[in-house]
Order: C-alpha cells, then structure tokens, then sequence
C-alpha cells in the first residue's frame, strides 16, 4: 500500500476522510499489466476534488499509480483513496489542506463461471438514493446508502446485483455498477442528475455507441417493460441481467444485441 507515495499502511486518525467522508475514490481494472481508462478516471477524480475543493496534484498520483502498478500482479484492481488529509474537530477544512492519496492493489473478483453466458439475477433493492444534485455523478466516499443496500443481498443470495431507486421511483443505477436497458427498442440509461455515479465504463459505453445510447429519466413502472438489461462497471464490465425480481413478480430479459454489442466492446478494451 502506498500513502502518497510512500509504501505504509497507515494514515493519521485525524483524517477527514475518516472523520466525515471528505474524499474521492477510483477503483480501476488492471488487465494485462496495465491500467484500464486510466486518464478517465484521473479525469473523474480531477472533476470530483475540483467539486468538493480538494487540492488534486495530478502528476503526483499519476506517478504514485505507476509505482504500485509496476508492484502489482497482471490481473487485478487498484484501488485509490484520495481525501482532504488532516483536520481538527470540525467540519470546517483547513485553510491549507494536505491531502491524503492511498493507493492498494487487491486480487480481480471472480465472477461465477456462467454468468456472462447465462446471465445473472437482480432484485430491487428497499434502500433508496436521496437526491443531491451537487454530489450527483462524483465518486465520493459517503456510500452508506450503497452499504445499507448491500445489507439486502443477505436475503437475495442468489442475486448478482441490487437495483436502486431515487426519491420519485426513478430506476438509478446498481449498488455497485450502472444499468442498462432496452426500452421499445431504444438503448437507454438512466440520467444521473439528482444521484448515482456516473461510472467510466458508462462513459465509455455512452461515447462508443455515440447517438445509439441515450441518458433518460427512467420510472420504475418502465423496467417492467425492459427487453434487455444489463449492469456494468469498470472492474467487472458488462454483465447481462437475465432475471429480476420486481414486487413480487419475475421479469425474464434475453441477452440481446445491445447487451452483446456492450459485452463486445468490453472484451475489445480488454483485449481479450
Ligand atoms: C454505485 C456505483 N455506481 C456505478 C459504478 C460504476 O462505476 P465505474 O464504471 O467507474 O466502475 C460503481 C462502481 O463501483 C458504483 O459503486
């Protein structure tokens, strides 16, 4: 583990990422050695410290990733905090903060051997996303709501994922991935301008497939309606949903074109 470039594996009590959340994290795919859309996650990170008025020193982390990739194994994750360092009591920050970069790598999660062929289930999770414009897209490191929604998988063993709602009963995004989905025949995804974070292989998939992708307000009634679902982050890329439980009734989806064209380009960026 390095903290902010240095190999430790421990930061000051006093930090602001633990004592109210005052951060940023990224998690990144490692594949074949190499940082998977590492400049958009910069990018996001960027964005996020310039919303939240955290000091970003760029060439600094860039440089800190290279470190402990070139540590890493081929395969995996790298995972990085980056919080407002030190403070006192107080929500007040420091005139002059000195922010805190931790930077690990962990083993890829294994995804159970037949879910991209056969599709995996969700449900929809009671936990819902409040609505906070500001915060809404930046992944920042308040993420009770999504603890509290994995609370729920205890009772859904069976499930890959947990859907979640906003205030107003729109569909959001996953506990831990973006969602996808056909609706009359349109690609859509859900427009995060209230919640939800707007994930990098979301961004890809949005610039991929130009105008064929739209960011729509999508209610709940509609993903009965869905013909296609599938969830996606840049960790485990795309994972087609082939059965979800909604208010007491199962919802069957096929694995269509759009979730294939989406599986495809995945497999491209990895260069499988
Ligand atoms: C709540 C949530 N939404 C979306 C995503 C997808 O983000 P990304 O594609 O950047 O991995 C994640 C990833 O961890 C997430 O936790």
């Amino acid at each position: 583990m390095l903290v902010n470039g240095q190999t430790s594996d421990s930061i000051p009590a006093n930090d602001r990422g633990l004592a109210y959340g005052d951060g940023l994290f990224e998690t990144i795919r490692i594949a074949a050695g190499r940082l998977l859309f590492a400049e958009a996650h910069l990018e996001r990170l960027s964005h996020g410290a310039a919303v939240l008025g955290i000091p970003c020193d760029h060439a600094a982390i860039r440089g800190w990733m290279e470190t402990a990739l070139a540590q890493a194994p081929a395969e995996g994750v790298l995972k990085l905090v980056l919080t407002r360092g030190p403070g006192g009591r107080g929500y007040r920050p420091p005139e002059a903060a000195q922010p805190t970069c931790v930077i690990s790598c962990h083993p890829l999660p294994e995804l159970p051997a037949t879910l991209l062929e056969r599709g995996g289930q969700a449900f929809l999770c009671r936990q819902r996303l409040a609505h906070q414009g500001v915060l809404a897209g930046i992944k920042h490191l308040n993420r009770l709501e999504q603890v509290l929604a994995s609370q729920e998988f205890a009772t859904h063993h069976e499930a890959f994922e947990g859907l979640m709602l906003d205030q107003e009963n729109r569909v959001v995004e996953g506990t831990r991935s973006n969602l996808f989905m056909v609706l009359d025949g349109r690609w859509q995804t859900p427009a995060l301008t209230r919640c939800g974070i707007r994930g990098i292989l979301r961004q890809h998939l949005l610039e991929h497939f130009g105008g064929r992708l739209e960011e729509a307000d999508i209610p709940l009634a509609r993903l009965h309606e869905a013909e296609e679902l599938f969830v996606a982050n840049s960790v485990f890329g795309v994972v087609p949903l082939t059965r979800l439980e909604l208010d007491g009734k199962v919802l069957e989806c096929a694995i269509g074109p759009f979730t294939q064209a989406a599986m495809a380009r995945f497999r491209e960026v990895l260069g499988a």
